[in-house]
């Protein structure tokens, strides 16, 4: 198999060998809707290096693009810059296909693929700021814990200034192009903020500790090359700078409003809210959970400054597709939101102070009441949803201002 699946080269040094998941949509509970790639690349120095594998199906392919420029058995050293199955899922059958001499990663890496693969074999490990000799070249490794996990390294190879990234700087995207200057600009846009705002969102003090340390560091960077999506080779700043605006999570005036309805009582405040919301001044977006993933809702609040959520009330409790999204957007911790709470009910009505009682757990500050309707909002009930919309909105453009004029 020399011809079907083939090594990209990406430097005279440094080849992509990884794979292209065009099928997966469900990414532990993040919705992929354009699929995904497992990116690994070879390094052709004195000592061949592999860094990083791909998710255990893919191994055949791995393999196969390796041995369009090597004999497996070529390759000296492994690197295992994060141990999350995607990118190691293979790692032990690779091991053993290839018999390398060394392999590396980071002291929580090595505890980690201990723990998931059980292979009693020795893994070395790179303390932070290390150095792996390729030969004829080197490769930096410097920890990035909890980016996402605490195992995560970044490597970097000075001689092609050259970032081996991992998940970092990474998106969701299946495509046979395989740098980002050869895909549409809109869609690297959304694809990237989706992948922060669902993976990194609540790690993003890490993200500009880090940012900052590499600008300390003063390391030329030319190329970025992430485990997942595109490689970034004309303009990494492009990338960079989106994962520092996003990191620094300033509010913008949008307002979202996610909600959920059994009988279109709940989806008609929604909708009387978010006309309020126009009136105050804010931008809105409405988003009804059996249209809109959790994970696309996630990737709206990225850059909104309110968050209002709409919930029935059944068997007592709030609906469920509105207690898993709660559930899912509490994790990421977004920061500095404001709120509120409603829906319709039949007779108990809990729903709505359960939604607020998680609302002030994500210290989202809350604005106006509880409102709620019974059965059918009437006229007068619409009237009090607008009125919420536009105290919510004019909060938020109070907010926006006054930030605006503090930077
Ligand atoms: Fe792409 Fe954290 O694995």
């Amino acid at each position: 198999m020399k011809e079907a699946f083939k090594a990209i080269k990406v430097t005279d040094n440094v080849h992509w060998v990884g794979a292209i998941d065009w099928a997966v949509r469900d990414f532990h509970g993040y919705l992929t809707r354009r699929g995904s790639t497992y990116n690994a690349y070879l390094i052709m120095a004195d000592k061949i290096t592999l860094i990083d594998t791909v998710k255990a199906p893919f191994k055949d392919e791995l393999l196969a693009r390796v041995s369009a420029l090597v004999d497996l058995e070529d390759i000296q050293y492994i690197v295992s810059n994060h141990s999350e199955m995607d990118h190691t899922g293979c790692l032990p059958d690779v091991i053993e296909a290839v018999k390398p001499e060394k392999v590396f990663a980071s002291p929580n890496g090595v505890k980690a693929l201990e723990s998931h693969f059980h292979m009693g074999r020795e893994i070395i490990p790179v303390e932070d700021g290390g150095t792996i000799d390729l030969g004829n070249m080197e490769l930096t490794c410097l920890e990035t814990k909890m980016l996402h996990w605490p195992d995560s390294m970044i490597s970097y190879l000075a001689k092609d200034e050259l970032v081996f990234s991992q998940d970092g700087f990474g998106m969701h995207l299946a495509t046979n192009e395989r740098f980002a200057d050869e895909i549409d600009e809109s869609i690297l846009d959304f694809e990237a903020a989706k992948y922060y705002a669902n993976i990194l969102l609540p790690l993003s003090g890490f993200v500009t500790k880090l940012l900052e340390r590499v600008g300390r560091l003063n390391l030329p960077i030319k190329i970025i090359a992430p485990d997942h999506g595109p490689i970034w080779r004309q303009d990494p700043g492009w990338i960079i700078g989106r994962w520092a605006k996003w990191a620094a999570q300033e509010p913008t005036k949008k307002a979202v409003i996610v909600y959920d309805t059994m009988w279109g009582s709940t989806e008609k405040m929604a909708k009387a809210i978010g006309e309020g919301l126009t009136a105050g001044g804010a931008d809105v977006k409405l988003m009804k959970l059996r249209a809109d993933h959790r994970s696309d809702v996630v990737t709206e609040l990225l850059d909104a400054g309110a968050l209002i959520v709409g919930s029935p009330t059944i068997n007592n409790n709030i609906f469920p597709t509105v207690a898993d999204l709660l559930t899912y957007v509490k994790g990421l911790k977004p920061v500095d939101l404001i709120g509120a709470a409603f829906g319709s009910y039949g007779w108990g009505g809990e729903a709505v102070r359960q939604v607020r009682e998680i609302l002030e757990q994500m210290n989202v500050e809350i604005v106006g009441d509880d409102t709620r309707a019974k059965y059918v909002p009437d006229g007068d009930a619409l009237d009090c949803c607008h009125a919420l919309g536009r105290q919510v909105g004019e909060r938020l453009v109070e907010i926006c201002t006054a930030e605006a004029a503090a930077r």
